[in-house]
């Protein structure tokens, strides 16, 4: 079989593709964006990553890591106010960005594209280019205006992706519900991992 090399070009934008931009914010379920980062290192994707102020507050109270670990596990970190790094520009080419877990403050700033902080502004230059943008929104019960932040964020091409686990995979503990939640954002973003267990019908039917 012939083979063609590939032209450096294209290796690059090979590589460019293969960014994706992950946010931890501050509402409960940090695990989820740890555990998706876990995933990440696997695979071949740069992860560029921010961890609110917030968030460091829930990692600390809610899961036995530090946040310079957390941050380990990615290719490169900026800090919040960091508003003039590479991924606040839709020049900088990537896949995409999910927010996990996103608090009901961050999906206000996204729906309503108020980039004050670098999650926000990576957001919304995810939105503008049409590259796809995962808000895995945490917040329980939801009153009418979390619901519409949801819709005016859905509108602008946003994938609400709440934390809300299979149960008729009947997962034995936190941390394999937390496993099959990763795998189903991973494969909603294109990156296909063993993580998500699918569903082969009801034995019988
Ligand atoms: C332990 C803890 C749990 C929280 N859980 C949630 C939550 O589930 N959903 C939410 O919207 N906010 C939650 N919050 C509040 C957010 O952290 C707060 O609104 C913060 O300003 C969000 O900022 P950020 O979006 O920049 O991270 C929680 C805060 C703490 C300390």
């Amino acid at each position: 079989m012939e083979t063609h090399p590939v032209p450096p070009g294209d290796r690059h934008s090979q590589k460019q593709s293969q960014r994706l931009v992950v946010a931890i914010s501050g509402a409960s379920g940090a695990i989820l964006g740890i555990r998706l980062l876990q995933r990440l290192k696997s695979l071949p994707v740069e992860t560029h990553l921010i961890i609110s102020q917030a968030a460091r507050l829930t990692i600390r109270q809610e899961t036995d890591w530090d946040v310079g670990a957390v941050q380990s596990l990615a290719a490169i970190c900026y800090e919040p106010d960091q508003i003039g790094a590479a991924i606040a520009s839709g020049s900088f080419r990537t896949r995409g960005m999910v927010i996990a877990p996103c608090s009901i403050k961050t999906l206000s700033a996204v729906a309503n594209s108020n980039s004050q902080d670098l999650v926000a502004r990576a957001a919304d230059v995810t939105l503008k280019e049409g590259r796809p943008l995962l808000l895995v929104v945490r917040e329980t019960p939801l009153h009418l205006g979390h619901l519409r932040l949801m819709a005016q964020a859905a509108e602008m091409g946003a994938v609400i992706f709440p934390p809300v686990p299979a149960f008729y995979q009947r997962p034995q503990s936190l941390a394999e519900m937390v496993d099959q939640l990763a795998g189903r954002i991973l494969t909603r973003l294109g990156l296909e991992g063993p993580l998500a267990a699918e569903w082969q019908g009801l034995e019988g039917e």
